[in-house]
């Protein structure tokens, strides 16, 4: 750690400090960067079809760890990533996640609008990629905390704060050429349980992950361009 002198640095707090170690590039090299970055991402897709070619778990753990360098509402990093492998959990996790979307497409309880908003996706209440994937991980937020002495410890700015890492997960994996879907089998209360997880924690998102199966298609959406997405207010920087 450096020595800072308080009159110069701001961030002197209780903390402790040291130089800020990110890279820094020329306007040329980060342009390029970007656009390289740009194209890698948008070539994201989220697959409902798998192969069940094996996937290093090496690889799952790299993911995990980049999407723990999310920043986090007081750094509080509010997020539990549980791994599962085993046939056995991915079988009961499958059934467990049919039994609910089976009430929602087919017992009717799906209201009508919902039906409609998802309806070009071509999704069903069968979700076979359960059973195929190499790996799941299913992404709990942990709503509050529960400090050494077993209190209470209020968890600020949680969905945002997992809602982030669970974008850098997406990123992650998908820079290692593996694919995932973004699945929330509604309601999802039945994971906590199924994966003996805390009263604290509430399930998030599953990710049931592998590599694509070769007959793999996915809907043509396209994607809204810049000019949707950005509104410029004026200026120049
Ligand atoms: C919060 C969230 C929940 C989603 N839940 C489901 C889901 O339960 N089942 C599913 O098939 N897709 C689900 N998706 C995936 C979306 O349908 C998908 O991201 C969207 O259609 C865009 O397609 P793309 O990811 O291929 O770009 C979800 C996505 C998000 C962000």
């Amino acid at each position: 750690m450096s020595e800072i002198d308080p009159d110069e640095y701001p961030y002197t707090g209780v903390g402790e400090y040291v130089p800020y170690a990110g890279p820094r590039f020329t306007d040329e090299a980060a342009s390029e960067r970007a656009g390289l970055f740009f194209s890698l991402m948008n070539s994201r897709r989220s697959v409902r079809q798998y192969s069940d070619r094996a996937v290093p778990r090496e690889l799952i753990d790299a993911a995990i760890a980049t999407a723990g360098t999310a920043p986090s509402g007081a750094h509080q990093q509010p997020w539990t990533f549980v791994l599962i492998g085993d046939q056995d959990t991915k079988l009961k996790i499958h059934k467990a996640a049919e039994d609910e979307e089976r009430k929602n497409y087919i017992d009717g309880r799906m209201p009508d609008d919902w039906k409609d908003a998802i309806a070009r996706l071509g999704t069903g209440w069968r979700k076979d990629y359960l059973k195929t994937v190499p790996w799941i991980v299913v992404l709990f937020e942990q709503r509050f905390g529960i400090d050494d002495a077993g209190e209470k410890q209020k968890h600020y700015y949680v969905k945002e704060s997992v809602g982030i890492a669970a974008g850098m997960f997406i990123a992650a994996l998908h820079n290692m050429g593996l694919a995932t879907l973004t699945h929330t089998p509604s309601p999802m209360a039945f994971l906590t349980k199924l994966l003996g997880r805390p009263s604290n924690e509430r399930p998030f998102v599953v990710f049931p992950i592998g590599y694509p199966s070769d007959e793999a298609v996915v809907p043509v959406l396209g994607r809204k361009n810049l000019s949707e997405i950005l509104v410029d207010v004026g200026g120049d920087s």
